[in-house]
């Protein structure tokens, strides 16, 4: 079996990748500030191991001894409003250990995904497509940009891919913003969720298969197999519909029925937060659906995440004769 290194497997993303990848790959995860016991029962599956992802002789050293033949690289700072405080160490893990990790998989030759983010753009001109004009306005966003610039520069069979805002199930040690709507709403806590803020949300399950697809890709067996060309250079993973924070609130209650749910409509303006939040990010996936990508509809894979059976629509007088 091919060996598949997965960086940030404690993280929400990284854990959903593994789940699906173990079916196919050999798995190796690393995780970072996660307490080992944690890591080790949560992770039987898969062989996990601890690293700083900062300090170039351990990942240099892991790449050698794991010698993966394929790389997703997931680990990061995530929290915008924790990076614009914290800049200097979001560039070391969100700009330096992504280039270094692309130039060891440009050494040697193997697929590298990385997962880079929406909020590379201002949200002025949605919906963005791969080669638009990247115009970040937060540091987290800046970083991300550097390293898309960076990795490229030092492989470019490497795959960019920017994605969405994400929900899901919870990994053993993270979870999505969906849990913490689930939580208020059950326990009837005021929701202020933003109005006039547009995402193209996307269940982690279906990005992980899109990262997949695209990390399979590029393997040489593929190619031979299916006689096109690795998946690299950016790529756009975004849910399949354009929606407001607040519209997918509602969209959580009623599918999930939380009848205590308390959602109140905010705007942009009415929060200070640390760093800046693009009204708009929505993201033009034609690229990557033509590639295969096919992520499920908002309301299916809350269904599936939520465990509620969808009604049925009615069936047509032709399916009945
Ligand atoms: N979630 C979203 O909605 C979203 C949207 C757009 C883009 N993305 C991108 O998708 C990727 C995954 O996001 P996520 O939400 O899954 O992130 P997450 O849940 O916050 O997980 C981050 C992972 O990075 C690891 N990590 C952090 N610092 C590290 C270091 N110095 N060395 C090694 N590992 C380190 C963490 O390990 P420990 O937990 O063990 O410390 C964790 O496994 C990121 O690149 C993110 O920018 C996410």
């Amino acid at each position: 079996m091919r060996r598949l290194l997965i960086t940030g497997v404690s993280g929400f993303l990284g854990w959903n990748i593994a789940r699906l990848a173990r079916h196919e790959w050999d798995v190796m995860g690393t995780y970072f500030s996660v307490k080992r016991q944690i890591a080790q029962t949560a992770f039987t599956a898969i062989d996990t191991g601890r690293i700083d992802l900062t300090d170039f002789r351990e990942m240099r050293e892991m790449m050698a001894m794991v010698k993966p033949h394929a790389v997703i690289h997931t680990a990061a700072l995530t929290d915008p409003n924790y990076c614009e405080t914290h800049a200097d160490e979001s560039f070391r893990i969100n700009v330096e250990a992504a280039r270094n990790l692309a130039g060891l998989c440009g050494d040697r030759e193997i697929p590298f995904v990385f997962t880079s983010t929406d909020l590379v753009f201002d949200g002025t001109q949605a919906p963005y497509r791969e080669d638009d004009p990247i115009t970040p306005i937060s540091v987290y966003g800046e970083h991300k940009a550097q390293a898309e610039m960076e990795i490229l520069e030092r492989y470019a069979l490497a795959a960019v891919c920017r994605m969405p805002l994400m929900f899901g199930r919870r990994s053993p040690s993270h979870v999505s913003f969906l849990q913490w709507m689930v939580d208020k709403m059950e326990r009837g806590d005021r929701l202020p969720l933003f109005k006039d803020e547009y995402r193209t949300p996307v269940d982690a399950e279906s990005a992980a298969r899109g990262l997949l697809m695209i990390a399979r890709s590029a393997l040489p067996e593929t190619q031979e197999e299916e006689e096109r060309p690795p998946i690299s250079g950016r790529l756009h993973l975004g849910g399949p519909e354009r929606i407001s924070r607040y519209e997918f609130g509602l969209l959580v209650q009623e599918i999930g029925q939380f009848p205590n749910a308390r959602i109140d409509p905010v705007n942009l303006g009415d929060i200070t937060l640390a760093a800046a939040r693009p009204p708009d990010v929505s993201l033009d996936s034609s690229r990557a659906r033509k590639l295969g990508y096919d992520p499920l509809p908002l309301r299916a894979a809350l269904a599936q995440i939520l465990n509620i059976t969808l009604p049925q629509p009615p069936a047509t007088d032709e399916e009945d004769s």
